[in-house]
């Protein structure tokens, strides 16, 4: 059995050597340190009840100590903030109680959707996102509607389905996305910097074929089964 939260922890943890380059090679620590800012703000979306956000957010801040080092700031390291986003409806209690014991930051919670806007202006030195840019905002509408093309005959996902149903998932994410990138493109400070981990499959490998598509072709359908028995 494929274990999901696993599979994010496994992204999660592959992912460091990312961060730690994108820090290294991007982070204009003479530039954050001559505006006088001593906090360091750091947003994880999507960031669900733990424990993979911990993992992250320690990536995050031991990297940009580590470029701070490197660049002679080592007694000047600044303080972090670190915006733990989800879904008003998440478990921040639970979330909140398990943050590691000797964290070096300080943690708020900011319920809502990544889709709209969620912090001021230029108030965001790195935004991370892992394995939650996928939820779109709605369900596109003809995948309900039984005289479109594009019906989803109640499938949850497009794997085994018509190339309608693949083209209104499509259109209905590039919207997300849009919206997404405009919002932080405003939250952002000039030079921060963003880490978004997504699952995704290769150029011209059918949808059937991709392990997701598998998993959720699957789950769809015991979905389907229990709502028939409830029906
Ligand atoms: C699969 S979990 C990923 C959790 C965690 N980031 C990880 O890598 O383990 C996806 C999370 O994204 C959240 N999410 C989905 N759409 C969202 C939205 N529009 N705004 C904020 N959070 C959202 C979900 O509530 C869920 O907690």
């Amino acid at each position: 059995m494929i274990d999901i939260p696993s599979v994010q922890w496994a992204g999660a943890n592959a992912v460091k050597a990312m961060i730690d380059d994108v820090i290294a090679e991007n982070l204009d620590v003479e530039k954050i340190f001559s505006s006088s800012k001593s906090t360091f703000r750091i947003a994880d979306l999507g960031c669900s009840v733990g424990p993979n956000t911990f993992v992250a957010k320690q990536n995050i801040t031991d990297a940009v100590q580590q470029k701070y080092q490197s660049q002679g700031f080592a007694s000047q390291m600044p303080e972090f903030q670190v915006f733990l986003n989800d879904q008003a409806s998440n478990d921040f209690n639970t979330l909140f109680a398990s943050p590691p014991p000797e964290r070096p930051y300080f943690a708020t919670a900011v319920p809502g959707s990544f889709h709209g806007r969620l912090f001021p202006n230029f108030s965001l030195d790195f935004v991370y996102s892992s394995y939650a840019l996928q939820c779109l905002y709605k369900v596109p509408e003809e995948l309900l509607n039984k005289n479109c093309a594009a019906w989803n005959k109640g499938r949850v996902h497009y794997a085994s389905a018509p190339d309608e149903v693949a083209q209104a998932f499509t259109t209905q994410f590039t919207k997300d996305i849009t919206a997404f990138l405009d919002c932080r493109a405003k939250e952002l400070v000039v030079g921060g910097l963003m880490v978004l981990i997504m699952p995704g499959i290769p150029n011209g490998i059918p949808h059937s074929s991709s392990l997701t598509g598998g998993i959720f072709d699957f789950l769809g359908q015991c979905l389907m089964g229990m709502a028939k028995e409830v029906s």
